[in-house]
């Protein structure tokens, strides 16, 4: 990314000088003789060095060293000092200044000044990004806050340093299967063996069989040379096959196989072999009903089954949703050299309220463009998607005033129909469900959240 940098001078000549010093070596400078102006653009921008003159009719250099310490940190700064002002210059640097360069200054000195700043800047904040990786791998990757996801956690992690060697994970798309199944992967014993996966749902069930068992060569035309499958290639590590519904009834009896013994055959092969791999499967449909229809193979569900996680969608897990957001507003900021440090409580307010049908990835997307769109430091709902606000039955951010309010009626609507039917069905919970397209767990959920009686 092309380091960028703020010139302050109150001296336009000056400020003229250092822009084009510093752009014809590429860097994209701001430039400006106000001080005030310098204290408002730091306070939206992301620099990666501040070079500032001393003597402002409006104050000091030192005021904008004092503000640029309470909120960018890791911008470097630098002290332009008129002959004579040593002392100044030497005080600077012990309140946090990088580096301070005297008046009349030669191009080369201002370059490798510059130069020298942003290694040290690069170096700060590769340190703080290691740091916060680390920190965010002692928990999976995975930011959550809510009790249901602890609970995933907790079995996760159980589960991962275990010789539990097959695993179901459910979810609607987006929510982070696959995120915990790499999660899972290096937390065990297998970290260092290979991760594999495969999308039952891209390839054809021929090409499917070959990618996963393998085949020898002259199993059909254009089988050149024997080729092993990922469950070879994955040996002693992890394979996740995503969506797993879609296979045929012929893979699903050979799956059957490696998942009771762990052997299998090539295509073409007549030799047995072992492998022992973690299968994890993963699934956005109910695989319940391709059950009850006939179209997945029940014992090969219960095998899997044995060990299954379900997520939640996000829209249920309303603790994770702010958590989310300000871990990715926080790595888009980063990533896009941006500073919105606030969201509005409308916006919070949207967010949890929010359905999400596309979860955890809609949410990173939607925070990724915000951060992408948005030049100022707060997120307000002016930067919310007018699709998202039609779910509120708002056309624009007028309006905008009676969010929260609807936001508790549509959960009080929520209640109000599930009392609805609870009354029309008799109280069968079953078949309430069934007519929400809820299953028990949640509607028994909402039922414990409403304080519903019936
Ligand atoms: N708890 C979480 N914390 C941070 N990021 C998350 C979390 N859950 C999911 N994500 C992110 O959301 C995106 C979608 O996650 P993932 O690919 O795991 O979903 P999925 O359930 O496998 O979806 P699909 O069914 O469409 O394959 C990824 O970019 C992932 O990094
Ligand atoms: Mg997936």
């Amino acid at each position: 990314m092309i380091p960028k940098i703020l010139i302050v001078d109150d001296e336009k000549d000056i400020c003229d000088i250092l822009v084009k010093i510093l752009s014809t070596a590429n860097y994209i400078c701001d430039a400006t003789t106000s001080l005030k102006e310098a204290k408002k653009l730091i306070k939206v921008n992301s620099y990666d060095v501040i070079i500032s003159d001393l003597v402002f009719s409006e104050g000091s250099g030192m005021d904008l060293l004092t503000l640029k310490n309470d909120i960018c940190q890791e911008t470097m700064f630098v002290l332009i000092t008129a002959y004579g002002s040593l002392k100044v210059a030497l005080d600077s640097l012990t309140k946090g200044a990088f580096d301070y360069i005297p008046k009349p200054f030669k191009n080369t000195e201002v370059l490798m000044v510059v130069d020298k700043a942003i290694q040290t800047r690069n170096l700060i904040i590769e340190k703080k990004a290691l740091r916060k990786a680390i920190a965010a791998q002692d928990q999976f990757g995975l930011i959550y806050k809510s009790h249901q996801m602890r609970e995933i956690m907790g079995l996760a992690r159980k589960v991962a340093t275990s010789e539990v060697r097959t695993l179901l994970i459910e979810g609607e798309t987006g929510v982070g299967k696959e995120v915990l199944a790499k999660a899972i992967h290096k937390f065990s014993s297998r970290a260092d063996k290979p991760f594999v996966e495969i999308n039952c749902a891209t390839l054809p069930d021929t090409l499917l069989e070959s990618e996963l068992f393998g085949y020898e060569k002259g199993a059909f035309t254009g089988a050149v040379e024997m080729k092993q499958g990922l469950l070879e290639i994955a040996m002693g590590g992890t394979v996740l096959m995503d969506e797993i519904g879609e296979i045929s009834p012929l893979l699903q009896a050979k799956l059957l196989r490696f998942v009771e013994d762990r052997t299998f055959f090539r295509v073409g092969g007549t030799k047995k072999i072992t492998a022992d791999v973690r299968l994890i499967a993963s699934t956005n449909k109910n695989l319940d009903d391709e059950v009850k229809n006939q179209s997945f193979r029940s014992d090969l569900f219960y095998r899997l089954k044995v060990i299954s996680f379900r997520i939640p969608p996000l829209r249920d897990r309303k603790d994770d949703i702010l958590a989310i957001s300000q871990y990715y507003l926080d790595y888009y900021n980063h990533l896009f050299h941006k500073k919105i440090t606030k969201i509005k409580k409308e916006v919070k307010d949207i967010f949890t309220g929010y359905h999400w049908p596309g979860n955890v990835r809609e949410l990173k997307n939607l925070v990724e463009r915000i951060a992408l769109l948005t030049d100022d430091d707060t997120i307000t709902v002016k930067n919310i998607p007018l699709e998202m606000l039609s779910f509120f039955g708002i056309n624009g951010p007028t309006g905008i005033e009676t969010i929260s309010k609807k936001i508790d009626t549509l959960e009080s609507m929520e209640k109000k129909y599930i009392e609805k039917i609870l009354k029309a069905t008799d109280g069968n919970r079953s078949k309430t469900a069934l007519l929400l397209g809820i299953n028990r767990k949640t509607l028994w959920e909402k039922i414990k959240r409403y304080k519903i009686t019936l």
